[in-house]
């Protein structure tokens, strides 16, 4: 990294997100928030975070498989277009200013607000934790607002399913700019570095399409409902998989709905609008048009999305691939740090705890 494009990154407003490592990405993941990712490199100082430690609250027992998930995930984000030359990989288990700041968030965040929190209390459901859960589960929801902090960002894409999270964060953000920096709680949230805090209040950005739907044709794509296309996933296997989105319909010369799960992926994946509107207007006339022809366009235009990410991907593939992806971690994570800990000596000079300077170093 040249030191002239150092300097030209940190003009740039950022963008922190991050993803707990939990096996392989899908076509969810592209249209619900890595996709605007890839974009967002554009104009933006980008950080994206591992969030492996997380990992550890519902799979303490599996650290073997965490730390794979870890190294699967880079790949899939480089070979779907994160360009490690721009943008930071970061990973949370090596970013200790995270987990200081979890603790002080901690004691700016009610028992009473997390546990309001509609996604945890989702989780709690969805994973059957009922009253098993760990306290280190709770710990997650603070220590993200301290994944989002630390890196003091304009903006966060997240999945939709992300955004009580968020606004945790800027209530968090807020109450800790009034408490320790004396900023006014009328000031607007866009004004909040003017007026005096450590913190912006970032903004959520979710993807053009929030919930992609399953190849069941059911419910989101997740891979614990075994509905998912993966974006590694080879050609075939892509065409199988569309082909058994279930829509219902009997005959090419019935009319179609075309708010259907099969149509959903229309929408999402054939970028030539002109042939989408086409095989809508058949579709829903019932002009002789069957599922399995619509099926073909929508297995074709994903196969065409996910051919370059399949090439790409094969550079990390063979041996020797895992340590090209351990240097990029450690590359964005030493830059992640200088950031982290700028962030960390703000906020503690702001409650107080300026004693004296510490530096931190990654071999
Ligand atoms: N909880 C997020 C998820 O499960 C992952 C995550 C961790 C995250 N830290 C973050 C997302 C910070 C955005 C910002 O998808």
């Amino acid at each position: 990294m040249s030191k002239n494009t150092g300097e030209k990154r940190a003009e740039r407003p950022r963008v922190l997100t991050g993803d707990t490592p939990t096996g392989r990405l899908h076509l969810g993941h592209w249209v619900g928030s890595l996709e605007n990712r890839v974009r967002l490199q554009e104009e933006y100082e980008c950080y994206f975070l591992l969030a492996n430690m997380h990992a550890f609250t519902t799979r303490a027992e599996q650290p073997q498989e965490i730390r794979r998930d870890t190294i699967e995930i880079v790949k899939d984000w480089l070979a779907a277009g994160i360009d490690p030359e721009r943008s930071c990989v970061v990973l949370q288990t090596e970013t200790p200013a995270i987990a200081e700041m979890t603790w002080y968030f901690a004691m700016l965040l009610g028992y009473g607000r997390l546990m309001r929190n509609p996604t945890i209390k989702t989780e709690i459901d969805v994973k059957g934790l009922g009253d098993q859960y760990s306290f280190g589960f709770l710990m997650y929801a603070v220590g993200q607002i301290a994944d989002i902090l630390a890196f003091r960002p304009a903006y966060v894409p997240v999945g939709e399913d992300q955004i009580p999270h968020i606004e945790m964060t800027r209530e968090i953000a807020r109450r800790f700019n009034q408490l320790y920096c004396g900023v006014d709680p009328h000031a607007e949230d866009a004004d909040a570095v003017k007026a005096g805090g450590v913190f912006p209040i970032p903004e959520g950005m979710v993807g053009r399409i929030a919930r992609l739907i399953g190849t069941d044709g059911k419910n989101k794509m997740s891979k614990s409902l075994n509905n998912t296309i993966m974006l590694s996933d080879d050609e075939k296997t892509v065409q199988k998989k569309v082909n058994k989105i279930f829509t219902g319909r009997q005959s090419p010369t019935e009319p179609g709905d075309t708010g259907n799960a099969l149509f959903q992926y229309v929408e999402a994946f054939i970028r030539d609008d002109e042939m989408a509107a086409e095989l809508k207007r058949r579709y829903a006339a019932g002009d002789n048009i069957g599922d399995g022809e619509v099926k073909q366009e929508v297995g074709r235009a994903i196969n065409e999305l996910l051919a370059p990410m399949r090439e790409k991907r094969k550079q990390f593939e063979g041996p020797g691939g895992d340590d090209v992806i351990i240097d990029v971690i450690r590359e964005g994570t030493k830059r992640a740090n200088t950031v982290a800990e700028e962030t960390l000596r703000l906020a503690k000079e702001a409650m107080g705890l300026g004693f004296f300077e510490r530096e931190l170093g990654i071999g």
